[in-house]
């Protein structure tokens, strides 16, 4: 016996990712509703060999269904979410409008598993921002061994992380750049993306920092431990798929580059690339459609004290949205509701 499942938003990169992944690992599902807004009514979408028609969320009924996973961003989560919950659904959350609320779970299976327990709080269950999501999931192991102190890191943000709208900015825009008169201007991004980078990912705090990098922190702290400091830059680059990362980790107690080398090879949901050779790393465009987090790039940095650095890539809409949000309903499938 299986669940009932809804993907809410499955006309979009993430919520179309959550359907294939549901398929490629064989989630028990016996029966699937695929939802969006009222344009998208009659869509079909694929989930493994079946066809699925999408039908309006709006006039959706929750009640019977056992788990909704969610990515139609904050405004429409707000009103959809609440009416799942009081219907008995659980709900799976891909916006960042319930990860900060101290009820709700936030969760990365590899990371927090026991906190799937808390979704009886509030019937929902948070998953985390795309470039937080894969950098826990490097610092766990590495934590559990050394103790983190302080981590500094910069992204490299692909533009799919900014939904449809931003993957065909960057295609349009690029393909303007070679045709006199076909130029386009920057709408979903703040600045031309195409063949450019821009140190800017939601918008500005007092502090100076953007949101999307105040996300990384304070997500680190609530999913691993709250003693760790983060400070973050974020940056959007013209890479369709896969976000990478440059982290620098400062530890209580001296962890060697080769013990971290081996810790990381054996830690759930990573793959370790690491030949000191030109070409002996990952990159994005090579981690598109894998379920691992690659990391690369490991060596001491011997101008602080107990100090490792290393290069971090992974599928945004994978490991940084849908693949977290399904490993999430196994979790709770394994762990709590336990039909299949
Ligand atoms: N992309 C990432 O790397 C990533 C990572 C982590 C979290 N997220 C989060 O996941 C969510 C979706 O992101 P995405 O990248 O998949 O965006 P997207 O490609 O732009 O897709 C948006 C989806 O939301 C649906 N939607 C929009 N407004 C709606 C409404 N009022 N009612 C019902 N459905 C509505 C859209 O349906 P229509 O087609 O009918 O408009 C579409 O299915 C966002 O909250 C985002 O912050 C994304």
């Amino acid at each position: 016996m299986g669940y009932k499942v809804v993907v809410a938003g499955a006309t979009g990169n993430v919520g179309r990712e959550m359907l294939n992944i549901l398929d490629e690992r064989m989630f028990p599902v016996d029966e699937i509703a695929a939802l969006a807004s009222r344009r998208s009514q009659g869509t079909e979408v694929s989930f493994g060999d079946k066809t699925l028609k999408v039908k309006d969320i709006e006039q959706f009924d929750f009640t019977g269904w056992d788990i909704a996973l969610f990515a139609i961003g904050s405004d429409a989560t707000k009103i959809h979410a609440p009416r799942a919950a009081a219907a008995g659904c659980v709900v799976i959350d891909n916006s960042s409008l319930y990860r900060y609320d101290p009820q709700i779970p936030l969760i990365v299976p590899e990371v927090n598993p026991e906190a799937v327990h808390d979704y009886k709080n509030k019937m929902i269950i948070a998953n985390p921002n795309c470039s937080t999501a894969q950098m826990v999931v490097a610092l766990k192991p590495l934590h559990d061994r050394a103790r983190i102190k302080r981590v500094v890191v910069s992204t490299y943000q692909s533009v799919s992380g900014a939904g449809k709208e931003g993957m065909d900015e960057l295609w349009n825009q690029t393909k303007g750049m070679y045709v006199p008169g076909q130029e386009v201007a920057a709408k979903k991004f703040q600045k031309q993306i195409a063949f450019n980078v821009i140190p800017q990912i939601d918008v500005f705090l007092d502090s100076g920092d953007t949101k999307e990098e105040w996300k990384m922190t304070a997500e680190t702290k609530k999913i691993l431990d709250p003693a760790i400091k983060v400070t973050a830059t974020c940056v959007r680059v013209p890479v369709f798929v896969g976000h990478s990362e440059s982290i620098n980790i400062e530890f209580e107690d001296f962890l060697d580059e080769d013990e971290a080398r081996d810790i990381l090879r054996e830690a759930p949901g990573i793959l370790v690339v690491d030949k000191r050779e030109p070409g002996g790393y990952t990159t994005p465009v090579e981690c598109v459609g894998d379920f691992a987090t690659y990391v690369s790039r490991i060596r001491q940095d011997v101008t602080v004290e107990n100090g490792l650095n290393l290069w971090c890539v992974s599928d945004n809409l994978r490991k940084g949205a849908a693949l977290n949000a399904v490993q999430i309903a196994e979790l709770l499938g394994n762990r709590v509701l336990k039909k299949g």
